[in-house]
């Protein structure tokens, strides 16, 4: 069975039980500051499940591109990609629990064929403090459906993910888990939620790989000493997940109802495809066999060969996820979503290189041929793809990027060669700190200095390397991160003294607004700052004027800066305010303005930072460019120093 086969079946199955089939919501998300790219299918019916009517009313169902950049680093294994499929289907205020969980159990066990007995379940154990029950009903709804199939299905309660790996199996099959595991909402936990935010308890369905005889996985140690669906050793696999949405975060930090009760099912199209092969690497379904054959055919090298395996894949999701992101016509660009597409694109490129299917001076390389084989693919699911116009400006814009990528690598080949010439050979040695500035200052990946470092006979030191790369990312733990959820375009100099004084604006912004105000998404480059913030209106010039005089009054008091590390509860009766969604380890980085006792700031923040408000001044005076509305109860800032 294709992927193009399972989600018509999918849509059609849900179509035959009175939904309207709508079409994917684009990756770049319309007026939902919270995230770069749509990521689940049910961000763009956030309105929906609040209340709002639907125009194609309360059955709706869909497959929906969505985008993880997350994780891009976790590519590489047999089950992570960037760019997935996810199946949705949606009740607004219609069906419930009952119908939910058969239909879904029905499609996977009738429609695909799963052997029921390779599925396991699980739901949501309750929280007393937070007044949210355990999800009984789901566990019932679950030992009859089990039953009909002659599987005696028992309840086994596993708690928290650590309980869990001490506890195992125990012969179960449906199995209570915390609000770590079993609640859905954008923001995650309960706890992490911000008011006016919707969630519910979730019930996921996992494949197991360990139960047949095709495809032995057996359970891997290193996760922990017993194995459970949600044991991240690749045994199981989550195919599905059934949220009932039907509660509301309220002011108070407790929940109430929605005014309906919605379900909200997502399933990855790719994971229901390798549990339908029962083939635990999903790189091995037709959605990218395709292009690992073409990659197997031009470069002569073979999948399954370990030293290339993580490279095959690389390629292979990247170029899809970049034909679709270009088809919704994000660009390759140095901030936010087009600093993404880069980021795919050379990556790929560069994993290319190490297949020797590089063909950096060919028009049709092989990124250019992936992406060709991704558009064929998808374009009748996914009309955008289709026609000359997309399909000149997806391959075009790759093929620049490559070209631009091929000339930054050209530089690091020049200084790589004059360091190796002048500064290296006597020693026969290549510094950590050299490898960092090609990395830093050249772009030049670090495994391209360890190849050409080879070819010479000159060795790097390369622990030095990770060293100071594990340093740098320390230091700018916003870097990766955060530049993904939209957080900082870099941490050079400037960028950073924005980052400073955008802590300031938004504790002016509560000053002189209120304490409602709280940050809802963040985005800074060199240039400019932008803070996205919950508050009601438009806000008058008077106020605008005031926050503006606070943040430069900040900056000339020349107010130290400092990091603390703290435990979490700590910095939470601190008041330290923290990033909408974000979920925070025990110990935890906190970013003061003045001492942390009567600090004007105090921030959840894993920085850089100046190390005094004054040091902002040096890039010039704060000044407020821009204020307007990004959603409903959403103000959106622009603001520069000049
Ligand atoms: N919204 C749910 C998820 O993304 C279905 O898992």
């Amino acid at each position: 069975m294709t992927i193009n086969e399972i989600r018509t079946k999918y849509l059609e199955f849900f179509e035959k039980r009175g939904h309207t089939v709508i079409p994917s919501a684009s990756l770049v998300p319309l007026n939902d500051p919270t995230t770069l790219f749509t990521g689940s299918g049910m961000q763009p019916l956030i309105p929906y499940l609040l209340g709002k009517e639907h125009p194609h009313g309360a059955r709706l169902a869909n497959s929906q591109k969505c985008f993880r950049a997350e994780d891009i680093e976790e590519v590489g294994d047999n089950r992570h990609t960037t760019f997935f499929e996810m199946l949705g289907n949606w009740s607004l205020g219609d069906y419930f629990k009952k119908e939910q969980l058969r239909w879904f159990f029905e499609f996977l066990t009738d429609e695909i064929g799963l052997n029921p007995r390779n599925l396991y379940v699980t739901a949501f154990i309750g929280d007393e403090k937070l007044g949210l029950p355990r999800d009984i009903e789901s566990a019932a709804l679950w030992k009859e459906l089990f039953a009909h199939k002659g599987i005696e299905a028992e309840e086994v309660e596993l708690g928290s993910q650590e309980d869990a790996a001490r506890k195992g199996m125990r012969n179960g099959r449906i199995f209570y888990y915390d609000a770590a595991k079993n609640w859905w909402s954008r923001a995650g936990e309960p706890e992490n939620m911000p008011p006016g935010e919707p969630g519910g308890p979730d019930s996921e369905v996992f494949y197991d790989f360990g139960a047949t005889d095709s495809s032995q996985v057996a359970h891997d140690p290193k996760f922990g000493a017993e194995c459970h669906p949600n044991c991240d050793c690749g045994r199981f696999l989550e195919i599905g997940n059934s949220v009932f949405m039907q509660y509301l975060k309220r002011h108070d930090g407790s929940f109430g109802h929605l005014p309906k009760q919605n379900v909200d099912f997502g399933g990855g199209l790719e994971r229901i495809a390798a549990a339908a092969h029962d083939e635990p690497d999903v790189f091995l379904i037709d959605a990218f066999a395709e292009i690992i054959a073409l990659i197997e055919h031009f470069s002569r090298k073979a999948y399954d060969d370990s030293r290339y395996t993580r490279s095959f894949r690389i390629v292979a999701d990247h170029v899809r996820a970049a034909v679709f992101m270009l088809g919704d016509g994000v660009r390759p660009s140095n901030t936010e979503r087009g600093y993404v597409a880069r980021r795919l694109i050379r990556r790929a490129a560069q994993h290319a290189m190490k297949l020797s299917v590089g063909d950096k001076d060919k028009e049709d390389s092989m990124l250019v041929r992936a992406a060709i084989v991704t558009i064929e693919k998808y374009k009748e699911a996914y009309p955008e793809l289709d026609g000359e116009h997309a399909y000149e400006e997806i391959t075009g814009t790759i093929r620049k990027e490559e070209v631009r990528f091929a000339q930054t690598l050209e530089k690091g080949v020049k200084e790589f060669e004059r360091i190796a010439t002048h500064e290296a050979t006597p020693r026969g040695f290549i510094s950590a700190e050299q490898a960092f500035l090609l990395f830093t200052t050249y772009g030049f990946p670090f495994e391209m200095t360890k190849e050409l470092a080879e070819e010479r006979d000159i060795s790097v030191d390369e622990n030095g390397f990770k060293d100071l790369i594990k340093k740098h990312q320390d230091v700018s733990r916003a870097g990766i991160e955060q530049k993904f959820k939209g957080g900082l375009a870099d941490t050079s100099e400037k960028t950073t003294r924005l980052h400073t004084a955008h802590h300031l604006l938004l504790a002016a912004l509560r000053q002189v607004l209120g304490k409602h105000v709280k940050q809802r998404g963040s985005n800074i480059t060199q240039e400019r700052l932008r803070i996205d913030f919950s508050h009601g209106e438009k806000m008058t010039k008077e106020e605008l004027a005031e926050v503006e005089r606070i943040v430069n009054e900040k900056m000339e008091e020349g107010i130290p800066v400092v990091r603390t590390e703290m435990a979490k509860d700590e910095a939470e009766k601190l008041g330290a305010e923290r990033e909408f969604g974000a979920k925070y380890p025990e110990r935890v980085s906190v970013y003061s303005i003045g001492p942390l006792e009567k600090a004007f700031s105090i921030e959840f923040c894993g920085g850089p930072h100046v190390s005094n408000t004054a040091e902002i001044g040096k890039s010039g005076a704060f000044k407020i460019q821009k204020e307007e509305a990004v959603a409903s109860g959403i103000r959106r800032i622009k603001a520069v120093l000049q």
